[in-house]
């Protein structure tokens, strides 16, 4: 349940940098909550998402831009930006935000290189304002009361937590074969790209401090040697596309899903732009002859320095979408698989049950997207007595275990953490 109770004197006046899927869920909260958030600047380079989101709140064409480095040279006052630009662009305009004295609610990755994540912190200090970084597992129900149970003592210890990401094979083709974080060359490997939440996530539940990594991983199966006789370079004008699980016109046309991004100009068609997509865009092309480079496969363990173990593995061969945890303990066992949580005490063998499956039809990842907003906006309004959660001195611990991780995997090397 978002907060409703808080109140305060005026809105917190916000600046939105790069208005796509991600800060249009955001967004999503200061329409709700006009008394607590007011949009007053766009940045968007796209005209049809700029305009879209100005007449939305009614911002005025002279607070809409191009460029955020335009926004930073005007003398618009904001007391906080919102920065949701593609993963490789961040550090940038969130160093200019915190220069201009505006707390921050930054998407992940926070920033690609540790130097950089330091000098987010080392800034946001010395300026004194938050940067609260978009890990959104924290802020959902089901995740939240796997953390109540572990804290609450009653079931030991960790000694292991083993815990899989089922990115799927859908989202995977959407977004890390055809789409825009396909590849590592200026964006991200993949744990960075998607496992940076889990990661964040397995952190807060143990509390131990991450002393080694290592990974093992690979682009196995999403290659161009892989592809089948019979295939073509575009799913429109493949012989055996009907019998392709990876198929863009089986995904996009007939089955109407990951479209949210595909923008429909004035005068034209959903069905128009569809077309055109998979005749000519990145999202037509066949999944064996994309320029992708990002693993599909991967398995982390990290060793905490209280001796516990943590796997992650990410998997992309399911129909599943989604997360589950398996934690081992001294007095008992918890699982969670997003939905449901099960928890066994092994002294009185009592089993108890958690239900949150009716979440799963609330939108913005079951709510936890303006649970996140609304944290953030009470940390920099100062209200109630949370701080924001996913701090970008959490985040440094992440990012680093997600940079690591790789290079082990690369090296074939374990990774040892200071
Ligand atoms: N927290 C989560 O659960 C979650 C989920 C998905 C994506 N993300 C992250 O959110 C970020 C944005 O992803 P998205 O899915 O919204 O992508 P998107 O492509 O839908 O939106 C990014 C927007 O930024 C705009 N943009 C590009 N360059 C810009 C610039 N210089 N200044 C201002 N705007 C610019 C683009 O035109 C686009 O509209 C990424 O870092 C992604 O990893 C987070």
């Amino acid at each position: 349940m978002i907060d409703k109770t808080a109140t305060s004197v005026k809105p917190t006046s916000i600046v939105a940098i790069g208005v796509g899927n991600r800060m249009r869920k955001y967004l999503t909260y200061v329409e709700q909550h006009p008394e607590r958030a007011r949009l007053v600047a766009v940045v968007e380079p796209d005209e049809i998402r700029r305009k879209a989101v100005a007449e939305k709140f009614e911002v005025p064409e002279d607070h809409c831009f191009n460029t955020y480095d335009d926004f930073f040279a005007s003398d618009i006052d904001v007391e906080a930006a919102f920065i949701c630009t593609p993963e490789n662009d961040h550090y940038r305009p969130c160093m200019q935000a915190l220069d201009r004295g505006c707390h921050v609610l930054l998407e992940k990755p926070a920033a690609q290189t540790p130097e950089h994540l330091d000098a987010i912190s080392k800034k946001a200090r010395e300026v004194g304002k938050e940067v609260c970084i978009c890990h959104v597992l924290r802020y959902h129900p089901c995740f939240i009361k796997v953390k109540e149970l572990i804290a609450s003592g009653k079931y030991g210890r960790i000694i292991s937590i083993t815990h899989t990401e089922d990115v799927g094979l859908d989202r995977m083709c959407h977004s890390y074969v055809r789409g825009t974080m396909n590849s590592e060359k200026g964006n991200n490997p993949m744990l960075l790209a998607k496992c940076c939440h889990d990661i964040d996530f397995l952190l807060w539940l143990s509390e131990a401090k991450c002393v080694s990594v290592s990974s093992y991983g690979s682009l196995l199966w999403f290659r161009s040697e892989n592809a089948p006789e019979g295939s073509a370079s575009r799913c429109v004008h493949c012989d055996i596309e009907e019998k392709c699980p990876y198929s863009a016109v089986d995904l996009y046309w007939w089955r109407r899903e990951w479209i949210s991004n595909f923008d429909i100009p004035e005068g034209k068609t959903l069905d128009d732009v569809l077309r055109k997509e998979l005749k000519e865009g990145n999202f037509g092309r066949c999944v064996y002859h994309c320029d992708n480079d990002v693993v599909d496969n991967q398995v982390v363990t990290m060793r905490m320095d209280d001796g516990s173990l943590i796997t992650l593995h990410m998997d992309i061969f399911t129909q599943r979408d989604g997360r589950t945890t398996d934690i081992k303990m001294t007095g008992g066992e918890i699982f969670s698989d997003g939905k449901h949580i099960r928890a066994t005490h092994f002294a009185s063998r009592e089993c108890s049950t958690f239900e949150y499956s009716s979440l799963n039809s609330n939108p913005f990842h079951g709510g936890a997207d303006l649970r996140l907003v609304e944290q953030f906006l009470n940390a920099v309004r100062g209200e109630g007595k949370v701080k924001a959660s996913t701090t970008i001195d959490e985040a440094i611990r992440v990012h680093q275990i997600c940079l690591e991780a790789d290079e082990s995997r690369r090296s074939g090397e374990m990774r040892k953490l200071n």
